[in-house]
This record gives C-alpha cells, structure tokens and sequence, in this order.
C-alpha cells in the first residue's frame, strides 16, 4: 500500500470510528497483568482501563521508577483494589530485560496478561547501548526477547487455569507504509538487523520507525506460529492515531495530532480490547478493533522468507548477546 493510500485510510478511520472502551461486564478479578511503558500514554490508560476492571495484580513495567510510582498513584486512586507494583524495565539493557523476567519467575505466582506496548520514535538516527540502531533495539530486539522470556510463566498459567492467557504486542498502521526494500534485500551482505543498524541506512524522517512496526507484526506472527493458542493468545494491534508524548519529536505530527488524533484513552481502549477480547485473533492484527488484514508484504510468499530470516536473525543474536536469556525452547534446533 502506498504511503499515501495509508495516510488517507488513516484519516478516514481517525474521523470515522469511535474507540470503545471495554463493556462493563468484562471482569478480570483474579488475575495478573503487565504492561510494558506503563507510565504516560496508551500503556498507562490501558494500565488504568485493566484495572478498574477488577484486575487483581498489576505490574507497570517503566524504565524510570519515580514515573511508575507517579503512574501508580493515579491508578490506585481509581482501583484502589488493585494490587500495583512498579518494576525497573529498559528495552535498552538485556540486563535489564532478563532481571525483570527472573523477577516474574520468583514473584508472580499467575500471569494471564502482557501488553507489550512500550515503544519509542526518532527522526535522526540514534544508537543503544547495547550497539544497535535505537528503534531496532527498544521496539523490535526488546519486544522481541520480552515476548520469548514471558511465554512460560503465561503457559504455565494457562496450564493451571484451563483458559488461555494474553499477549499483545503494540505495532501501528504505520507498519503499511514501511520501506520494505530494506528488509527484502538488506545491503551489505550480513542480514537484515546488520544493515539496519548501519547508519548508512538510516533516512532521517519516520521511515524506520515505521519499519520497525512492521518487524512487530513480522515477530508477531512468527512467534504466534511457534506457540498453542490454547496456552497463549497473541496478536498485534494498531492503536491508531493517538495524543501522546509520543510524537514530540515530529514537529507534523504533533501539529496534525491537534485536529485528527484520538485520546491517549482512546488509544488504550484499543491496547485493551486487544489483549483481553477477540479469542480468535492469534497471530492476526488488529485495526479498529477489530481483526484487519497485515500489511501485504507480511501475508507474500516473500514476505514469510523475510519472517524466517528475521526469526532467525533474531535468534542467533539473542544467544550470542544475551546468553543468559532463558529461551532455549526457541533456540533449540536453531
Ligand atoms: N501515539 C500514537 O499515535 C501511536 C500510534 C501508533 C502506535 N503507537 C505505539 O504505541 C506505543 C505507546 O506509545 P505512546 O503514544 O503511549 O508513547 P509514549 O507516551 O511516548 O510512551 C512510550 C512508553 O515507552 C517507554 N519506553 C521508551 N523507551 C523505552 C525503553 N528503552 N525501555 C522501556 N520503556 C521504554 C516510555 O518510557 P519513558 O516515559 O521513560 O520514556 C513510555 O512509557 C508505542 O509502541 C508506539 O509505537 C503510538
């Protein structure tokens, strides 16, 4: 789809759906829920949403504690049932990321819910600490271990509950207008995460943000083939347009976010309506609420070579860099 058939979709369901928050009757009492990038934006609305749904346990998942305790606050002001625990999580460190999961192992004894929402947006390029490009890092290469390092204690529970639990990773619409050429013939002859952690792929502008959605609704379903929707329900969403800190960096979108953006509730409201209802949504996107078709590069037959290399890919990076990630299951084989 072209980018400017995108952008047009875009401002037609921006004026034309209304987002719904969760019915009233849905209740979640009893379990236990994470949402990564809990404290600003969708993820802390989709926090505040969870929980005022009765939700026994909540973990904000932030990256700076005094925000999620900040966060925290608020929520409990209007759940104040809900048990809130803010946890240390930067999509930056694999320290960090296999520390938190750890922490789940030890001190969760039930996991039904993942929202694996936070993400980041740059215009100009920018590297992780740990050496690669910053949106490949924060938004694909942590999504993705997170993803990995949370199966089991949400199979487990789905194994002790007879219901299967929730996973939701927060990709865009953006994902339509991505530059696929870099992904399906990658330059410089060592893959496709090398080349875009090469500044000479960089175009300064959205383009690899965009990209970056896209390799979430690769994973996505990559992932959601290697797992048993009677363990695991997983899908991906686009929460659409929505007023956030988010777009602070792009001077044109947060000038068109004025007129055409939705609420960072309403944007919640599809993070939520993601992650705790459509049952027959594994491996799908989500758009509107609402099962949508994926981006046509994600259902070609070249398309699925790409999923594979880019699993792969994945894979072989996780084990040399991140060694101490438990993930063996995946990598088994590999
Ligand atoms: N807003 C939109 O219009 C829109 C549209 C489509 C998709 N999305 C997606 O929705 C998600 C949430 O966006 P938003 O609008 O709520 O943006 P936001 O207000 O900027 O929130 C992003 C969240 O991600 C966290 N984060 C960033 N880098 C991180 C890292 N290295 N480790 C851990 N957490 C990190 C941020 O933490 P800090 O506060 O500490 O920075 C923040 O909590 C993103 O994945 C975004 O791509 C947004």
């Amino acid at each position: 789809m072209s980018k400017l058939w995108n952008f047009l979709a875009m401002v037609w369901y921006q004026l034309t759906f209304k987002p719904q928050p969760l019915p009233d009757n849905i209740r979640l009492d009893g379990l236990t829920a994470i949402v990564t990038g809990a404290n600003v934006g969708l993820g802390f609305e989709a926090a505040k949403e969870l929980a005022s749904h009765g939700l026994s346990k909540l973990i904000l998942a932030v990256r700076d504690l005094s925000k999620g305790e900040a966060a925290k606050a608020e929520i409990s002001r209007e759940a104040p049932e809900c048990e809130i625990l803010v946890w240390k999580l930067d999509q930056e460190s694999w320290e960090s990321m296999v520390t938190f999961s750890r922490r789940v192992s030890i001190e969760l004894d039930r996991l039904d819910i993942v929202l694996l929402n936070a993400g980041l947006k740059r215009l100009e390029f920018t590297q992780s600490p740990t050496g690669h490009e910053a949106h490949i890092q924060i938004n694909h290469l942590g999504t993705a271990l997170l993803s990995l390092l949370l199966v089991e204690p949400l199979r487990r529970t789905a194994r002790q509950t007879g219901k299967p639990s929730r996973m939701t990773i927060t990709a865009s619409s953006v994902a339509f207008a991505a530059p696929v050429q870099d992904i399906l013939e990658p330059k410089g002859g060592k893959g496709i995460i090398p080349w875009l952690d090469n500044p000479g792929s960089f175009i300064p502008g959205d383009s690899r943000y965009s990209l970056s959605k896209l390799l979430d609704v690769l994973w996505t379903r990559a992932l959601a083939a290697r797992l048993d929707p009677t363990d695991i329900i997983l899908n991906t969403l686009n929460p659409g347009y929505c007023k956030s800190a988010f777009h602070r960096v792009d001077a044109t979108a947060e000038w068109a976010s004025s007129f055409l953006a939705w609420s960072s509730a309403e944007g919640g409201y599809h993070l939520t309506d993601a992650v705790v209802r459509h049952p027959d949504s594994h491996g799908e996107y989500l758009s509107e609420q609402r099962i949508r078709p994926v981006p046509r590069i994600a259902s070609s037959a070249k398309g699925k070579e790409v999923q594979t290399k880019l699993w792969d890919e994945t894979i072989a990076l996780f084990k040399a860099e991140c060694p101490d990630a438990n993930i063996d299951e995946f990598t088994r084989g590999e």
